[in-house]
């Protein structure tokens, strides 16, 4: 089908992106500085694909390093991952992930103009939606900026950028933006399990259930939601791949944005019951105070992505949290 450079950073979605590219025979480079992933997880990936993806080591913070990769292959497209995405690290480290994220960017983007690669899907995400501005769930053409933390200042200003290259560079650009990935791929081969110290949600459940942690602090039971807890929109991350697949292989020209997405919200309370379910055992939990930067709701809007792109997601939040137990090996 077409050959794509994967721009990496931790290997969660990406490794399973890869396999949905690679299941579909696309070709695929990864593009990795091993700052947060393993190559190993091509081991993983071949195992599950029975194909031997390309590796190349190498930071988009260097020009150098992504020219060579451009001189070395000639590419039909580009999915870009390559970020920081731990919310709370953003806030102690800015200028990293201005760097990093911002930085990388545009040094990515202008390579692909030398090389005059005009497709490119990038990993936007729902923290470029102004909560303060509209409510859940968030449609596409909702208010954006006003972020709250540097990483979704990092996905907001990119998204910036991206326009700027599709109006001036005539690139044809999706960015989908992620709500919350979770869950692992139905091998038990590729999963979440952060090499840093984990903050979302689900990898610190699991290191509960591993007894790595006594307990789930619950940051805040007093929103104004059912529970009192706040709703998230999970998307099984084998869905969020698959979606990548389907954006590259109908990309129209200009720029779109597409939620990624289920439009379902579930609560930590919820959460906790449905682990609790699954695992057959109770999950020990207290309810501390709200965590900065929190939303009480964030629920994607699905119109757009069920009727223009693809279809509803095919995988809930039970099945991710299934899958999940079972690459963590905690199959019961
Ligand atoms: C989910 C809910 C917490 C940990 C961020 C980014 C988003 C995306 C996913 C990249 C919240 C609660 C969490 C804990 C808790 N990143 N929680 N105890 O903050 O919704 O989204 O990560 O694509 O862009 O913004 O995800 O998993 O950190 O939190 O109670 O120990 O779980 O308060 O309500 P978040 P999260």
């Amino acid at each position: 089908m077409s050959k794509l450079l994967l721009t990496w950073w931790t290997w969660f979605i990406w490794s399973h992106t890869t396999v949905e590219l690679l299941q579909a025979w696309h070709e695929v480079v990864i593009f990795d500085n091993l700052a947060n992933s393993d190559q190993s997880v091509c081991d993983r990936i071949q195992q599950i694909t029975g194909i031997a993806p390309v590796f190349v080591q190498g930071d988009i913070r260097s020009l150098e390093d992504l020219r060579g990769v451009f001189a070395d292959h000639s590419f039909d497209g580009v999915i870009h991952f390559a970020g920081l995405k731990a919310v709370g690290v953003s806030c102690e480290d800015p200028f990293g992930y201005y760097e990093n994220n911002i930085v990388g960017s545009m040094n990515l983007l202008r390579v692909m103009d030398e090389h005059e690669v005009r497709k490119l899907i990038f990993s936007s995400s729902a923290t470029v939606y102004d909560a303060a501005a509209s409510q859940a769930p968030f449609a596409e053409d909702a208010p954006t900026g006003n972020t709250t933390n540097p990483y979704g200042t990092t996905k907001f200003v990119i998204e910036q950028l991206l326009k700027d290259m599709s109006n001036w560079k005539q690139m044809d650009i999706t960015s989908l933006r992620y709500f919350n990935p979770v869950g692992a791929h139905q091998s038990w081969l590729l999963g979440e399990d952060p090499t840093d110290i984990p903050t979302n949600l689900l990898p610190v459940m699991m290191e509960v259930v591993e007894g790595k942690r006594e307990k789930l602090s619950v940051f805040g039971n007093d929103y104004d939601t059912t529970d009192g807890t706040c709703l998230r929109d999970y998307i099984h991350v084998v869905d969020l791949a698959k979606a990548h697949q389907i954006a590259r292989e109908s990309q129209w020209s200009g720029y779109e944005v597409y939620n990624v997405w289920t439009g379902s919200g579930t609560s930590v309370a919820q959460m906790i019951t449905i682990l609790e379910w699954v695992s057959d055992k109770p999950f020990p939990f207290e309810n501390v105070d709200r965590r900065d930067g929190d939303i009480a709701i964030s629920v994607a809007n699905v119109w757009k992505i069920e009727n223009k792109l693809w279809r509803k997601a095919n995988l809930g939040v039970k099945e991710a949290l299934e899958d999940a137990m079972r690459f963590r090996g905690k199959a019961w």
